[in-house]
C-alpha cells in the first residue's frame, strides 16, 4: 500500500534497525533481540518513508482464534497523519475473526478505542535494583525447581487452562532464552515463571499460579535467580502484588489498560492465572 510516499510493507529482518530506532526514539526499552522474537513468533508490519522505517506494528496469533497485537509506533514527526490507524487496519485485516488483544498507553488508546478495542484491565509496570528479602515459606506438599524441556507439554497445558489461549510457539522460545522455574504439589505443575534478559536488565513472566501465595513463592525464587540488577514486572494482579513487589524495590512505574476486541468468551479452565505478563505486548 503507498499513501503521501509512505509504503506499508512487510516487517523483515531488514527492518529491525529501523524498528529499533523507532523505540528507542519513543523511549521503549527493548533490544534488536526483543524485535526479533517478535517477529519470530507472527508477522510485522512497517510504513516507510523511502528507506526509514516510519512506523510499526506486530500481530502475534496464538492459535486460530486469538492474537495480541503490539509495538505500535510511529516516528513523533509522522503522528496524527492517520499511519497509526492504516497500521493497525493491516495488522487487523490479518487477525481475520481473531480476538485481538493487547496493552494500551495514553497514547494509543483513543486509536484503539475508535478500532473497537475494550478495556478489560489495568496492567501495572514493577521495575528496579531488586533486594533480597527472605524467601516466603512453600505452601504444605510444593516444591519448586527449574525446569529442562520436557516439562513443556505439561506447563503449556497449565497455561492454556490459566489464560483460555495456545501459546506453545512462546512458551517454547520463552524456554530457548530464559529460564523457567516450576511449582509442582504433589509432582504436578501447579505453576510456573520465567526469568529472562531484556531491555536495560531482566525481566520475570509469565507467571502462572493458582493463588497470591503461589505467585509469591515462584516470584521470590525468581528474583533471588536473577543477576541482582534492574529487574522489571508487569503484572495484572497488581492489588495482591504491588506492595509486596515494591518492598523488593520494584517499584511502580506506571502501566497500561489491557484491552480486547471481538472478544471470545473466556476460556480459561483451570484455577491458575496469570500474575506476571510475559511482556505487556505479549500478556
Ligand atoms: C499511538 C500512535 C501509534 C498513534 O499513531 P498516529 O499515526 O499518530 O495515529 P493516527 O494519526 O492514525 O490517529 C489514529 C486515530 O486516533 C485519533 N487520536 C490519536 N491521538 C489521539 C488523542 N490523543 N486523542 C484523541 N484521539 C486521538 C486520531 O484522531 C485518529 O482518529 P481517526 O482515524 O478517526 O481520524 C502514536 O501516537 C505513537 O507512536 N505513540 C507512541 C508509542 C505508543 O504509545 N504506541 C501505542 C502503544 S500501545
Amino acid at each position: 500500500m503507498q499513501q503521501d510516499g509512505i509504503a506499508l510493507v512487510a516487517f523483515d529482518d531488514s527492518h529491525l534497525d529501523g524498528a529499533l530506532r523507532l523505540s528507542q526514539e519513543a523511549g521503549w526499552p527493548h533490544r534488536r533481540e526483543e524485535w526479533a522474537m517478535l517477529l519470530a513468533l507472527g508477522q510485522g508490519f512497517v510504513a516507510l518513508d523511502g528507506a526509514t522505517v516510519v512506523g510499526t506494528a506486530i500481530l502475534t496469533p496464538f492459535g486460530n482464534d486469538h492474537a495480541a497485537i503490539s509495538m505500535v509506533i510511529v516516528a513523533g514527526a509522522m503522528r496524527g497523519r492517520g499511519l497509526g490507524r492504516q497500521l493497525m487496519d493491516t495488522a487487523l485485516r490479518h487477525a481475520g475473526r481473531r480476538e485481538c488483544r493487547l496493552t494500551a498507553t495514553a497514547a494509543g488508546l483513543p486509536l484503539y478505542e475508535k478500532l473497537g478495542f475494550r478495556p478489560t484491565h489495568e496492567i501495572r509496570q514493577h521495575q528496579g535494583v531488586p533486594t533480597a528479602l527472605p524467601e516466603p515459606a512453600l505452601p504444605d506438599g510444593m516444591a519448586l525447581d527449574w525446569a529442562g524441556s520436557e516439562a513443556l507439554p505439561a506447563l503449556a497445558a497449565l497455561d492454556a487452562q490459566a489464560l483460555g489461549l495456545d501459546r506453545r510457539p512462546l512458551l517454547r522460545l520463552l524456554a530457548q532464552v530464559g529460564r523457567v522455574f516450576l511449582l509442582r504439589e504433589a509432582g504436578r505443575i501447579a505453576g510456573y515463571g520465567v526469568l529472562r534478559r531484556f531491555g536495560r536488565g531482566e525481566v520475570i513472566g509469565p507467571v502462572v499460579a493458582a493463588s497470591p501465595d503461589q505467585a509469591r513463592c515462584l516470584l521470590s525464587a525468581l528474583i533471588g535467580a536473577s543477576a541482582g540488577d534492574f529487574l522489571r514486572v508487569d503484572t495484572p494482579e497488581w492489588d495482591v502484588l504491588s506492595p509486596w513487589l515494591a518492598a523488593r524495590g520494584l517499584v511502580g512505574v506506571g502501566g497500561g489498560i489491557a484491552m480486547r476486541r471481538q472478544a471470545r468468551q473466556a476460556s480459561p479452565t483451570g484455577p491458575a492465572k496469570p500474575f506476571a505478563l510475559a511482556s505487556q505486548g505479549l500478556g
